[in-house]
């Protein structure tokens, strides 16, 4: 199917990641939120981010602009009926997807392809409340959008052959890396990042070394970009605690049992970055 118009429902980090290299690709895109303050600020990140590229010299303030212009912010969904494509990054709540994914089955037209950018929640459940199970799809970004390389594609259980590959067409088009995996709890990118986490975290809980020498040692030890604390203040623990229960809930094993110290900071409300606090504080 040939992919022009795309709608992002959703305008946090994701969402605005999304709509940004959505539209830094040539693609018309409806950015959504019910609220407006989200959506403002959605845009007022693409528009900062865009600017710093400009700054760099990989962007002309011309390409920005036209950028910009292809995004249209709105809170009303309706503009459903105009897109080929429904990328939805909201909350990871199973009864808010549903609901939307039932209104937008409602309100899109019948060749219209439901992706989610969610991070763990099974695609054949949310799909199962449509009438079109094989236009459901994952579309698992990485945070920061516009930087990450992979995007993990999901098929569930009735994902038609034409919509995967329509998707991965898309994700091509963006400058994105699609790679493929089958719907299981956490999948396949959060099936192993989350435990490493989780392990890092009872490292921390059981007195082995502080924060510092374990990000320390996974940095400069392993090559990975940052240490698994900051990546989880990142991440946002409360999202981090999320999915290690839905891996505990869904495969079983005690070795996904989340570390009570991750517990007892989300309790606290320190939840990373965007609370200004987690494994480490923020200003
Ligand atoms: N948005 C847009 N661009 C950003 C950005 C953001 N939030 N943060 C950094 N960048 C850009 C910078 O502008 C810079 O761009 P250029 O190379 O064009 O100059 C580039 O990224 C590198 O940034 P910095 O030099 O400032 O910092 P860095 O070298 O430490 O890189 C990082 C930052 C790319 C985030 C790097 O630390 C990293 O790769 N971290 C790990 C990220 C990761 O693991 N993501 C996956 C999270 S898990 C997930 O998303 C799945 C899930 O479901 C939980």
């Amino acid at each position: 199917m040939n992919v022009q118009n795309i709608m992002v429902i959703g305008a946090g980090q994701m969402g605005a990641g999304i709509a940004h290299v959505c539209a830094a690709a040539g693609y018309r895109v409806w950015l959504q939120d019910i609220q407006e303050e989200q959506v403002t600020r959605g845009l007022e990140t693409i528009t900062r981010n865009l600017a710093r590229q400009v700054e760099k010299g990989r962007l002309t303030e011309e390409e920005k602009v036209n950028i910009l212009q292809r995004i249209t912010p709105t809170t009303d969904i309706s503009p459903v009926k105009n897109v080929e494509l429904v990328i939805e990054a909201v909350i990871e709540k199973m009864d808010i997807k549903k609901a939307i994914f039932r209104q937008l089955d409602e309100l899109a037209p019948l060749h219209t392809i439901l992706a989610t950018n969610t991070s763990s929640l099974p695609i054949t459940e949310l799909a199962a409340v449509t009438k079109r199970p094989e236009k459901v799809i994952g579309m698992h970004f990485m945070n920061p959008v516009p930087v990450m390389q992979l995007v993990e594609i999901i098929r569930g259980l009735q994902t038609g052959d034409a919509v995967y590959e329509t998707i991965e067409a898309v994700t091509k088009s963006v400058g994105k890396t699609p790679i493929v995996v089958h719907d299981f709890p956490g999948f396949v990118s959060n099936r192993i990042l989350l435990p490493m986490i989780n392990e890092a975290i009872y490292t921390l809980y059981e007195g082995v070394a502080t924060k510092e020498a374990i990000d320390g040692i996974m940095k400069l030890g392993m090559n990975h970009p940052m240490g698994p604390l900051t990546l989880a203040d990142f991440i946002g623990l409360d999202t981090c605690l999320y999915i290690m229960e839905v891996l505990h809930e869904g495969l079983g094993d005690d070795k996904y049992r989340p570390c009570p110290l991750l517990r007892k900071y989300v309790h606290a409300g320190w939840l990373g970055k965007k609370s200004g606090r987690g494994f480490y504080e923020y200003s």
